[in-house]
């Protein structure tokens, strides 16, 4: 086994692990700050990057084999992931033209058609999944609102490790099921996010396993990242705008390191503006935000931010109440010259059914609150006359069937003949529309 492919970095202090193996003997820490947080750096020469982003129908992100920290391809666990398209959604590109006089391209990433489990957190569990393989690991645990339980639960499986995998009592019964179904073992913690990690650190620390370091795991930046070189590939160019439904952040993470590894080596690319989304009922980036902003950006104003208890929303996947990565979030989008917005979760259905009516697909409800967050950056500005925005769409509606089941509108019990009307398409548009955007 070569060890020259990739080392860790620790953040902190620059100690330098050599590899997974390590990192893993050292129980996922730096051995001499005690920092959970390393950065992956790669030996491999970026030359020939620019060949692989010439590659017109990648069948994963493992397309980028030499760009992740993984030795033998043989232990690559793939279920066809990150490897989606960019869609152009021409009809909010119309909506911005007509109502805002905005003239822009807009690209949504369909996260929803990845092969594992449907979610953008597919590419992070195919990546620990072969990691743990090639490693010889056998016993796992996590903590999650759900998606990225879903994914671990079956990568993890499809790579015979076992997973004990803690989820707030909220969370989806489905995904709970799926996972279980797999075999692995499923913890549903009485309490909110905060707790079930709370438990599943606990859990780590008795049984000695390792456990997921959250939003700044390495293995997840690092499959993460990839979007960048998807991005690139489909695009030829980073889009101006990115938006993004926030829980943890590990999406934004993922983006700035990418950005910060390649700018050395490709030419014009920078940090899209930031919009990063939140429901009103779970919102304490925003808050905190909203308070920064108003105060002119305070030293040490990133610190400074709301923990919601058990915070009430219906979005299971985005029920962060403790946001303990905004200080990194924070920083990142007022480098971007970014913003963070929140929007009405009373709207999520009405925005999907839009998305159902004019695209005939169904998303998930964290993908509704990061559409109508494109909603809302069109309305107020947030975008401008010829930008490319790409908007970061999580999950489809597998993950939640409630969800689809309230998208039903026309549905109407009869009695008889006397009580069905010849029904009108055009009338349905035109008022999904308006309940979404006003007229
Ligand atoms: C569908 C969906 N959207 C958004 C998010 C938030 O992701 P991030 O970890 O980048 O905050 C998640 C993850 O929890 C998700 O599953
Ligand atoms: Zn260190």
């Amino acid at each position: 086994m070569s060890n020259s492919k990739y080392q860790l970095r620790c953040i902190s202090c620059g100690h330098i692990t050599d590899n997974f193996s390590v990192w893993f003997d050292q129980n996922q820490l730096c051995p001499k700050c005690g920092s959970k947080h390393s950065e992956i750096e790669y030996h491999t020469d970026y030359s020939s990057l620019s060949e692989l982003l010439k590659e017109k129908n990648p069948k994963s992100f493992w397309h980028y084999f030499d760009y992740l920290p993984l030795y033998n391809r043989d232990n690559i666990i793939s279920c066809e992931e990150g490897s989606i398209p960019l869609e152009r959604w021409l009809f909010f590109e119309d909506y911005a033209k007509q109502h805002c006089h905005i003239d822009c391209n807009i690209y949504i990433y369909r996260n929803d058609l990845n092969g594992g489990t449907n979610t953008f957190k597919d590419i992070a569990a195919s990546m620990a999944a072969s990691l743990f393989k090639e490693n010889n690991i056998n016993q796992y645990c996590i903590a999650s609102t759900g998606n990225t339980a879903t994914a671990y639960g079956k990568y993890l499986s499809l790579a015979g490790v076992n997973a004990a995998i803690f989820m707030p009592v909220d969370s989806e019964k489905t995904s709970q099921s799926e996972i279980a179904s797999y075999g692995q073992q499923v913890y549903c913690v009485d309490g909110d996010y905060a707790r079930a990690k709370q438990v599943a650190a606990d859990y780590a620390k008795k049984f000695e396993i390792l456990i997921s370091s959250g939003n700044i795991d390495p293995i997840r930046i690092e499959s993460k990242r990839t979007m960048v070189f998807e991005w690139l590939r489909m695009l030829g160019k980073m889009p101006d705008v990115y938006i993004q439904a926030i829980s943890g952040g590990t999406g934004p993470l993922a983006i700035d390191k990418a950005i910060r590894e390649l700018s050395p080596h490709l030419s014009d690319i920078h940090l899209p503006k930031m919009l990063m989304i939140q429901t009103n009922k779970c919102n304490p980036m925003v808050q905190a935000w909203e308070k920064a902003k108003a105060q002119n950006f305070p030293d040490g104003y990133e610190k400074d931010y709301p923990i919601l208890d058990n915070p009430q929303t219906e979005i299971s996947i985005l029920a962060t109440g403790n946001p303990a990565t905004y200080p990194l979030i924070a920083k990142l989008v007022r480098k971007s010259k970014g913003n963070f917005i929140s929007v009405e979760e009373e709207k999520t259905i009405d925005v999907a059914r839009l998305i159902a009516y004019e695209k005939k697909i169904h998303i998930g409800p964290a993908s509704a609150v990061c559409v109508l967050g494109l909603i809302k950056a069109i309305q107020t500005g947030e975008i401008k006359d010829g930008q490319t925005v790409l908007v970061n769409i999580g999950e489809g509606i597998k993950r939640a069937p409630n969800f689809l089941q309230r998208l039903g509108y026309n549905i109407k019990q009869v009695p008889s003949i006397e009580n069905c009307r010849i029904p009108d398409m055009n009338q349905a548009k035109k008022e999904l529309w308006e309940g979404m955007v006003g007229d």
